[in-house]
């Protein structure tokens, strides 16, 4: 296979621009003539590719987002869609196509795959909640990103003696929530994986608050049915219960637009250079993705029918460590 293009789908995550760099640069490297697509499907629906070459992707590494842009295409679900996308590939005479993206991406590239087309997917997105790679681009970043938050939040907490509720992202998946609890010393961690009410979250408040704590923090993810809304709504008229007052910040896409980590810019190279090495062996519908520290790969059929678990005994062992 020859004419190879890359696409970044779904919400961008940090470290899609050093992928697609290290997809174009090791792609070249084999001689195989690289293409990018702008905007995810939306811009295969609308044939809007254009050539990469080595130097087209020369000053991209450190740069959050991606360049080649990306979209929720709600067209490309349809059969209808996927067809005017097959027909600009065939156009452009493309042999296989790279998906940098997360769950509705990779979901996109089996659709492709299942059709006959060779697609290879790369795993990325902030919420850690793909099947098929311990870890996913993004999340290293988008942890920190939080974290540096939190801490400025702590702060100003302790000093007026609050509690702080900090909602994280994350879709239906806790993992950044739980990770950014267990780093940011949360008093309590609300994922959506395990279950609690607007009473249980108070309790801990109150006890951090008879423990003699000058503040407490509470990272709660999005998808939590608590989430950081419904928590507020429930505290806000409940100051001496608590004992503190509460504040609530919702971190949104802040977390999404931060400067790559190292351990995100190593793992895109990682995840692209491994991507163009299958397709010259003739490898195609799997995703590239990480497991104990290895490149693994995972056939896209396994990888939209399986859901990612979340390690429970971490959350408690955040829950240990909240004394
Ligand atoms: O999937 C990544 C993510 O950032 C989720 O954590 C979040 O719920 C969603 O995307 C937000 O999507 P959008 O950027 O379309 O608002």
């Amino acid at each position: 296979m020859n004419r190879i293009a890359v696409l970044t789908s779904g919400g961008d995550a940090p470290g899609m621009n050093a992928a697609i760099r290290a997809v174009v640069r090791a792609g070249s490297e084999k001689e195989m003539k690289m293409f990018g697509v702008r905007d995810g499907y939306e811009g295969l629906i609308a044939g809007n590719v254009v050539r990469l070459r080595a130097r087209d992707v020369g000053g991209v590494i450190q740069h959050g987002g991606t360049f080649l842009g990306s979209a929720r295409s709600e067209e490309f679900k349809t059969p209808a869609g996927r067809e005017r996308a097959l027909r600009n590939l065939r156009e452009y005479n493309i042999e296989a196509l790279i998906v940098i993206g997360g769950n509705g991406s990779q979901q996109g590239a089996y659709e492709l795959s299942r059709v006959g087309f060779p697609v290879i997917g790369i795993a990325s997105t902030i919420d850690n909640d793909l099947y098929g790679s311990e870890v996913t681009l993004g999340v290293d970043t988008a942890t920190n990103i939080a974290l540096e938050a939190i801490d400025r939040l702590k702060v100003t907490a302790s000093s007026h003696r609050r509690a702080v509720l900090v909602e994280v992202m994350g879709r239906k998946c806790g993992y950044l929530a739980l990770m950014c609890g267990i780093a940011g010393g949360a008093e309590t961690v609300v994922i959506p994986e395990v279950e609690v009410r607007a009473d249980d979250v108070a309790r801990d408040i109150l006890e951090a608050y008879r423990r003699g704590k000058n503040h407490a923090l509470v990272v709660v993810a999005e998808g939590s049915d608590c989430n950081a809304s419904v928590l507020k709504q429930a505290f806000v008229e409940h100051k001496d219960l608590l004992g503190f007052e509460v504040r609530t910040t919702i971190l949104g896409h802040v977390q999404r637009g931060g400067v790559p980590s190292a351990s995100d810019r190593i793992l895109a190279a990682r995840f692209g250079v491994a991507a163009i090495d299958e397709i010259a062996k003739g490898n195609h519908g799997v995703l590239v993705g990480i497991e104990k520290g290895q490149i693994v790969l995972t056939p896209l059929a396994e990888v939209v029918s399986n859901k990612k678990g979340l390690d429970l005994s971490l959350f408690q062992m955040s829950k240990l460590l909240a004394t």
